[in-house]
């Protein structure tokens, strides 16, 4: 019996695959990044026949560095970056224009008409979701208004939108000859257009948008199987088996399935998840409501999530456009070069602020400057304010559940960095916990199909792979922790008054 389970894993910067056993360990892993065009400020654009053309790539070499056949693999799963907007025409499966990224803000002109008329959570009962750029639908309508043709191909069937994980989808089993056009649950909840009690498309919406039905994906659970790859050479004849957004597979992978249970991820952005089981609870203090998972005809399991849009990608730009950095991993030791972060605050809001605040129109600040301030510092309040953030996003958790937190479940690239992962437990006052394996994206969808293909039988036995890596304990006296928080908050404050 085939016995592994193949992940892909496309989000904002590359796109990998994964090998999994069935003791959920990787057998192997193949990475290609993809550019970021940025054609100007606001804009974010990745090119989708490179994305393809990278998914083809990593998913043949994972595959041929374990040594395997498409027959050794009893399912793939897929997820993704969310929200990220792909429309291409049916006929000939060429994207009509770039994605429009989930970052991107070019539509906030609209978005900002909408809320003077009605308010910015004016469909967060039917979404669960504020209004935002950060969502698919007012990407989605934009192509349709610029791209030249494309509302009456649109309206005459002819185009297609997806997320990534439905054009990757499309690609693999067939393209213009013959791909199916799916989504599940979970990237379906944040588009803006999707009915959370119904786990359908909501037609008030997609009128009130302009897109035409046609153009929408059919909505399937998060562990099923949907089809199979058909592409020659890449994989020909696994089953497509689970689909699930990339912060809702995080969750999944570390097995926090249950209501109360939570993870925070570092990645591009931060994204922490609390699950809310099958209520649908809505936030007071900044939190979106979202599906976390529907396994089969099961009914879906919801979660609260709070969304920080620049954390590790905060990294990069420090790298690419302060050159202040060779790599990435150079942050660690120039941020250690100094005792503190010498007073100065940093704000990354390059994309407004998102969770608990969401103001798109907030501008990124670094504050606290003096003549004694260098770069070491500056990558220190870099790095710290990923740890900052998350207090705020945690702050409202605990205040929509009128409890504190016991520990909190880390995952992504920058959890790596010890010494953040205890600024961390600090700035929080509650433990940091890491586990074994920090691949949790991956590691939740290759669960999804999993599930669904018999490698595993039940969430119970997902939960016995988890295994905890290292712990940390806050050591900063509560003085000292209030007296940073309060700092950054006026730091914040900055941010939001910096409008044009
Ligand atoms: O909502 C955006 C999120 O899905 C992006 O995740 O890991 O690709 O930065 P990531």
């Amino acid at each position: 019996m085939a016995e592994h389970v193949l992940a892909v894993d496309q989000g904002t910067t590359s796109t990998r695959a994964i090998v999994f056993d069935s003791d959920a360990r990787i057998v192997s892993t193949a990475q290609r990044e993809h550019e970021q065009i940025l054609p100007r400020a606001g804009r974010v654009e990745h090119d989708p026949v490179e994305i393809w053309t990278n998914t083809e790539w990593v998913i043949s070499s994972a595959l041929k560095q374990a040594d395997l056949s498409a027959s050794d693999v009893a399912g793939l799963g897929v997820t993704n970056q969310r929200e990220t907007v792909i429309v291409w025409d049916r006929r000939t499966g060429r994207p009509v224009h770039n994605a429009l990224v989930w970052q991107d803000t070019r539509t906030q002109t609209r978005i900002d008409r909408l809320i003077a008329d009605g308010g910015v959570d004016r469909f967060a009962d039917i979404t669960g979701l504020p209004l935002a750029t950060y969502f698919s639908a007012s990407k989605i309508a934009w192509i349709l208004e610029h791209v030249r043709g494309a509302r009456e191909a649109a309206e005459a069937g002819h185009l297609a939108f997806g997320t990534p994980d439905t054009w990757v989808i499309w690609n693999l089993t067939g393209g213009s000859s013959g791909g199916i056009h799916v989504t599940d649950v979970t990237n379906a909840s944040r588009t803006l257009l999707m009915d959370l009690r119904a786990l359908d498309w909501a037609d008030e919406l997609l009128d009130l948008w302009g897109i035409p039905r046609a153009m929408m994906p059919e909505i399937r659970s998060s562990s099923e199987i949907v089809g199979e790859v058909q592409v020659p050479g890449v994989a020909r004849g696994i089953p497509i088996a689970g689909i699930l957004g990339d912060q809702q597979a995080a969750t999944f992978g570390q097995a926090a399935f249950s209501p109360g249970e939570s993870k925070n991820t570092y990645g591009t952005g931060n994204f922490l998840l609390v699950g809310t089981g099958t209520e649908i609870v809505h936030s007071d203090h900044g939190l979106i409501t979202t599906v976390a998972y529907r396994l089969g005809d099961e009914p879906a399991r919801y979660a609260l999530e709070g969304s920080i849009a620049v954390t590790g990608s905060l990294v990069q730009w420090l790298r690419d456009n302060l050159g202040i950095i060779e790599t990435s991993q150079d942050v660690e030791r120039l941020a250690g070069s100094v005792e503190d972060n010498g007073g100065a605050y940093f704000v990354p809001a390059f994309s407004g602020l998102f969770a608990p605040y969401w103001r798109p129109d907030a501008r990124g600040a670094l504050v606290g400057l003096t003549r004694f301030v260098n770069k070491g510092h500056i990558a220190r309040a870099a790095l710290e304010s990923t740890a900052f953030q998350t207090r705020d996003v945690i702050e409202a958790v605990m205040a929509d559940a009128d409890r504190t937190l016991d520990e909190l479940r880390v995952d992504g690239g920058m959890t790596r960095n010890d010494d953040l992962m205890q600024f961390q437990a600090d700035l929080l006052g509650i433990p940091v916990v890491r586990p074994a394996v920090t691949e949790t994206t991956a590691l939740g969808a290759a669960y999804a199909a999993g599930l669904a293909t018999g490698v595993w039988a039940s969430l119970d036995e997902l939960r016995a792979h988890w295994r905890e890596d290292a712990r940390f304990e806050p050591r900063m006296d509560e003085d000292e922790r209030e007296r940073r928080y309060r700092l950054w908050k006026k730091a914040v404050t900055k941010s939001l008054d910096w409008v044009d």
